[in-house]
């Protein structure tokens, strides 16, 4: 089956054309094309996503990326769409559009959670790097899954691809969203993740002893917002304080949180794999440190490659197929806070 994903809920533009087989015990994808067209550079000069621009963008981007794949129309099966969670000027742009195509076409519809898409979105790499490594890395259940990106920050227990307990997720800043708001109040510039991480290459992670908030706690749950304002006033007392290493420090900090509570929860439901997924999931000390403390409790440990981090239309083609194997339905509406 060959699905037309279409995602808009944030600055990201992107179709892609993947097949899909296999079903819900093996699903297996081919992306056949894929475009992303970024808006950062737009929204930077505001220091973060401004939704009537990213309308605007997506509006404009989306008829010129789909020129691009109409040399396919023939070979479409069914159209997807990210229907939330996203900023909802955003969202329904891609719906709208979606809904014409898939009239022209006559082809069916599916609305998929975006969410569900950085869940799946490991499972493009599965296959993609199996072909070039000629091994296929298992997923085995239970699992544990960290999704991390700039809306979220959530451990799921998984008892099979489609079904899943949400142990715990943050209180107020999702990890994204906080590494967004430190490159800010550092004068870096938007998306702060990857800046952050580029600076903290040239810092000590050791050098400031930030919070590492709720790590101890026997929960699940997490909260960002406390060690960014530790940031914030260590700065603002020590303006001569090297920048690099407020950066490792902070990196180091949230970085401890993530893995800490993942293992914790690993080890107590025992599980065979680990997920890691969103667009947090892009920083190579963040899958370091798993992939180190992870290593006596599992080798399963999935990671999508890095063009499936961020923001992406494959990934949605891979939600939608198991959406529709599981035969669900979600409204073709905007739907801003949707959860997993
Ligand atoms: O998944 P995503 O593209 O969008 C949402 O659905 O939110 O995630 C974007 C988030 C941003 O907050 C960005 O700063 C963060 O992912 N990010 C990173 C890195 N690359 C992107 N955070 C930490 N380290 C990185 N290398
Ligand atoms: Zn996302």
């Amino acid at each position: 089956m060959n699905i037309l994903a279409i995602e808009t809920s944030c600055d990201e533009t992107s179709l892609a054309l993947i097949e899909a087989k296999g079903g819900l015990r093996q699903p297996r994808f081919k992306v056949i094309k894929h475009i992303i067209s970024s808006q950062i550079k737009i929204h930077r000069p505001f220091g973060g996503v401004v939704p009537n621009l990213a309308k605007r963008e997506h509006l404009k981007n989306l008829p010129l990326i789909w020129k691009q794949f109409s040399r396919y129309k023939n070979k479409i099966d069914k159209i997807a769409v990210t229907v939330g969670p996203g900023l909802e000027p955003a969202l329904w742009t891609g719906i709208e559009f979606a809904k014409i195509l898939a009239k022209e076409l006559k082809k069916p519809l599916i609305g998929v959670n975006h969410m569900e898409g950085h869940l799946y979105s490991s499972l493009l790499s599965q296959t993609s790097k199996a072909r070039s490594a000629r091994k296929t890395k298992k997923l085995s259940f239970p699992a544990i899954a960290l999704v991390v990106s700039g809306g979220h920050t959530i451990l799921l227990h998984m008892k099979s691809l489609t079904k899943w307990k949400n142990l715990g997720e943050t209180r107020d800043d999702a990890a994204g969203e906080a590494f967004d708001k430190v490159a800010r109040l550092l004068g870096l510039p938007y998306p702060g993740g990857p800046e952050i991480e580029k600076l903290a290459r040239k810092g000590n992670p050791k050098a400031i002893n930030f919070p590492r908030p709720m790590l101890r706690d026997k929960n699940y749950e997490f909260s960002f917002s406390g060690l960014k304002t530790s940031v914030l006033y260590f700065w603002r007392d020590n303006p001569k304080a090297n920048k690099a290493d407020i950066a490792a420090s902070f990196q180091q900090a949230v970085i401890d949180v993530l893995v800490g509570k993942t293992i914790r929860a690993a080890k107590e439901f025992k599980t065979k794999s680990i997920i890691l997924c969103g667009g947090v999931a892009a920083s190579k000390a963040l899958r370091q440190q798993l992939k180190g403390e992870a290593e006596n409790i599992t080798n399963e440990l999935l990671v999508p490659d890095f063009e499936y981090n961020t923001d992406n239309a494959a990934m949605i083609g891979a939600a939608a197929y198991i959406t529709l194997l599981r035969k669900k339905q979600l409204r073709l509406t905007a739907q801003g806070g949707l959860d997993l």
